[in-house]
């Protein structure tokens, strides 16, 4: 069965300053609502320009009458009848503040999304507190991964096909924020797309034509690298972590060529493409192994971010370097002990052929190091340590003191809320071998996070910036649904490089 991949609908989304003239049939006005304090638990509407004195009369006695209480994230549908809509979704900003962060907006507009099922018309007072984050949080929340669902099973989708943002604010500002939301929401669609399909769908060549088809259609160059040409110029550790696979390793590169001026900022992304992690030899537990499905998390997220860039025309430079391979245990896989040449000439023992992210990693960053890039982002589902340490919602960021914290800081910003973690010298001891340059994995399991961003730092060339992304458990949601992220592919950190890319844009 090969279904044809439909995707993720995106939204239309419109920005009004009024509310419509006439009743719309079945659209649903969202509004926010915040908890009453110890006097008055009542639940009370968020003000704003749009609803006058009697249709907020009716939304909080209504509210009170089920005893709605405008708790952080609790939505309630009632009706209110002399608004021009069907049916009042009440979502609870919990608190009432002076000023919401953007992720709580986000969050709140993502349960709205998801309570809606079925709905096709939406207008937003969410966009009057955070224009931005409404409309993110709103296309998020909507967001159904449906290729695989035959017509038997309905509903297909979210149902969700139009927004209207209201804001007091419709200047030309406001729109451009409006269609910087609705992109930066489809390329994190995108990465969830890629993310979700199965490994049965999604292998090294189909992912690297996926790619390439999106990087076309973005105004991106695109260069593929086959298997032959991979072994060919000595890209050791993509042909040896895919070479236990019948379906052969590949390496993808999408340039955008944003740069003007007499000397752009060049940045280079790189990212896990592991279309499934069985271990190899070093095979893993049954027990969960489909979790690794998402072992081409970060690789999704580059692909998706440098297409954000294009989209967005961001001023600067972004090449993203893409390795793929299938990690599987056969009579042609690599063993534990055998040795390989990483890209570049560094030597390794492959002391466990499921610490297979760094081997194909360290060929991509001695790559992508070539173009002399000013900055190097490179992300990836690369250690289950990352989730004893962080829990399944931090991703932990590496690398140059000052990158790292700047990575963080805009992470934190998004909601994707990246950590930063030393790479402590003294580990790089860890990762001697006694036959090669180094060993893949330490021989203790101390800080496994921290040793495989210390293997990775030794192919980043001397003067670029880097931060490594570990998004293991932070790429997958393998938990019930929460704010603006259901189950399965989350899209994280495609939203983090592209604030990244967006500071680097203004400020170098
Ligand atoms: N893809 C896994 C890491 C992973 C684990 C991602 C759980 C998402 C959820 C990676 O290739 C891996 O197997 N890492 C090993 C490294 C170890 C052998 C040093 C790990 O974390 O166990
Ligand atoms: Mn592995
Ligand atoms: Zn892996």
């Amino acid at each position: 069965m090969s279904p044809a991949s439909t995707g993720f609908q995106v939204p239309t989304v419109t920005v009004s300053s009024s509310l419509p003239k006439r009743k719309v049939d079945d659209a649903v006005l969202i509004v926010a609502v915040v908890s009453g304090t110890d006097e008055d638990s009542r639940a009370t509407v968020v003000s704003n320009p749009f609803l006058d004195a009697e249709g907020v009369g009716e939304i909080e006695v209504a509210l009170e009458a089920l005893g709605a209480k405008g708790g952080s994230e609790q939505v309630t549908r009632v009706v209110a009848p002399s608004l021009p809509v069907a049916s009042v979704l009440a979502v609870g900003l919990g608190k009432n503040r002076d000023a919401w962060p953007a992720d709580a907006i986000r969050r709140a507009a993502g349960v709205a999304a998801r309570s809606l099922n079925g709905t096709e018309t939406v207008i937003t007072t969410l966009s009057d507190i955070d224009v931005s984050a409404a409309i993110e949080g709103l296309i998020l929340g909507a967001y159904r991964f449906s290729d695989f669902r035959s017509e038997k099973t309905a509903p297909k989708d979210n149902g969700l096909r139009s927004i209207t943002a209201l804001t007091a604010d419709t200047k030309s500002k406001t729109k451009d924020a409006a269609a910087r939301a609705t992109d930066i929401a489809a390329a994190v669609a995108t990465a969830r797309d890629f993310v979700n399909t199965p490994p049965s769908h999604l292998f090294p060549a189909e992912f690297a034509k996926r790619a390439e088809a999106l990087g076309k259609a973005a105004g991106l160059e695109v260069e593929v690298v086959d298997d032959k040409a991979l072994a060919k110029d000595g890209y050791g550790g993509i042909v040896g972590v895919g070479k236990g696979s019948s379906r052969p390793p590949r390496l993808v590169r999408l340039s955008h060529r944003g740069g003007k001026g007499r000397k752009p900022k060049k940045v280079a992304l790189v990212g896990k493409g592991i279309t499934f992690d069985t271990g190899g030899i070093s095979i893993k537990p049954a027990a969960n192994m489909h979790h690794m499905t998402s072992d081409m998390g970060g690789a999704a997220a580059v692909i998706a971010t440098v297409v954000l860039a294009a989209r967005q025309k961001l001023p600067i430079d972004v090449v993203a370097t893409v390795p793929m391979a299938e990690n599987m245990p056969s009579a042609t896989a690599q063993r534990p002990g055998d040795v390989l040449t990483q890209y570049g000439g560094i030597t390794v023992e492959v002391l466990n052929t499921d610490a297979e992210g760094r081997l194909i990693l360290a060929d991509a960053i001695v790559r992508a190091c070539e173009d002399d890039p000013d900055y190097l982002i490179e992300t990836s589902t690369l250690t289950g340590a990352q989730t004893v340490a962080l829990g399944a919602r931090t991703p932990g960021v590496m690398g140059s003191d000052e990158f790292r914290d700047r990575v963080a800081e805009r992470s934190q910003e998004v909601g994707e809320n990246a950590w930063p973690m030393p790479l402590p010298e003294e580990l790089k001891d860890d990762l001697k071998s006694t036959v090669a340059d180094l060993a893949n994995v330490s021989g203790s399991r101390y800080a496994g996070m921290l040793v495989a961003g210390t293997y990775l730092r030794e192919f980043v060339a001397d003067g670029v910036q880097w931060a490594h992304i570990d998004v293991a458990a932070p790429a997958y949601n393998t938990g019930g649904p929460w704010g603006y992220t259901g189950k399965g592919g989350t899209g994280v950190p495609t939203r983090t490089m592209f604030a990244v890319l967006e500071d680097i844009a203004v400020n170098g």
